[in-house]
């Protein structure tokens, strides 16, 4: 099963890819494994989607590659970062690459609501009719205050329990309509 992650921070440090490392460590022999590069993606825009990018073209293959997409995001003023938007409207363009495409959606934030406000915009743009990805029902996994789950550069095995089980139930879903 191939699995693609989606970080949506470009941060040098950041607490979503930490969240990310921590599944992608986990699972690196049981699934094959890759995170999209999206902090090289230019700014969309209709005048230039038709030029060749092929650094688009890279990002749009990987999520045709993946059986299933694991977006891990912070939240920037009530919402998703730009970055993350910006790669999810190249993909709703041409081919759309997030057609019936399972999705997990998790993320964290420094702050009380771990991400909720931004994951539930997240989750409105998934069901878009250029995007309409198959968000999986029921995943739910909020990081609040994520500063102190991490521990020497990881997450804290103890703080990654609902992680583990809602990822767990995406694999499953995933296997349950191949
Ligand atoms: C532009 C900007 C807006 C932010 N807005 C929010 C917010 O609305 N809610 C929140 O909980 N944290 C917010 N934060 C704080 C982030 O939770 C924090 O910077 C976090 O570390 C970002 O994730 P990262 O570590 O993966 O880069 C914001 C940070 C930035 C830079």
């Amino acid at each position: 099963m191939n699995i693609l992650f989606v970080v949506g921070s470009t941060r040098k440090d950041s607490y979503n890819q930490i969240v990310a490392n921590y599944l992608m460590d986990k699972y690196k022999d049981n699934y094959n494994i890759r995170q999209v590069e999206i902090k090289e993606i230019p700014m969309f825009s209709e005048d230039i989607e038709k030029m060749n990018w092929p650094i688009v073209e890279k990002a749009r293959e990987d999520v045709k590659w993946a059986d299933g997409v694991v977006i891990v995001t912070p939240e920037y003023n009530y919402s998703l970062p730009a970055v993350l938007k910006n790669f999810i409207d190249w993909c709703s363009r041409g081919e759309r690459v997030f057609m019936d495409k399972p999705v997990m959606i998790t993320g964290a934030s420094i702050g009380y609501w771990g991400s909720i406000r931004a994951q539930g915009d997240l989750r409105r743009v998934m069901r878009a009719s250029g995007v309409k990805a198959i968000v999986v029902p029921g995943i739910e996994v909020y990081f609040p205050q994520i500063q102190d789950s991490i521990e020497d550069g990881k997450l804290r095995e103890d703080k990654a329990k609902s992680l583990v089980k809602n990822f767990e139930i995406f694999v499953d879903y995933i296997e349950n309509i191949k």
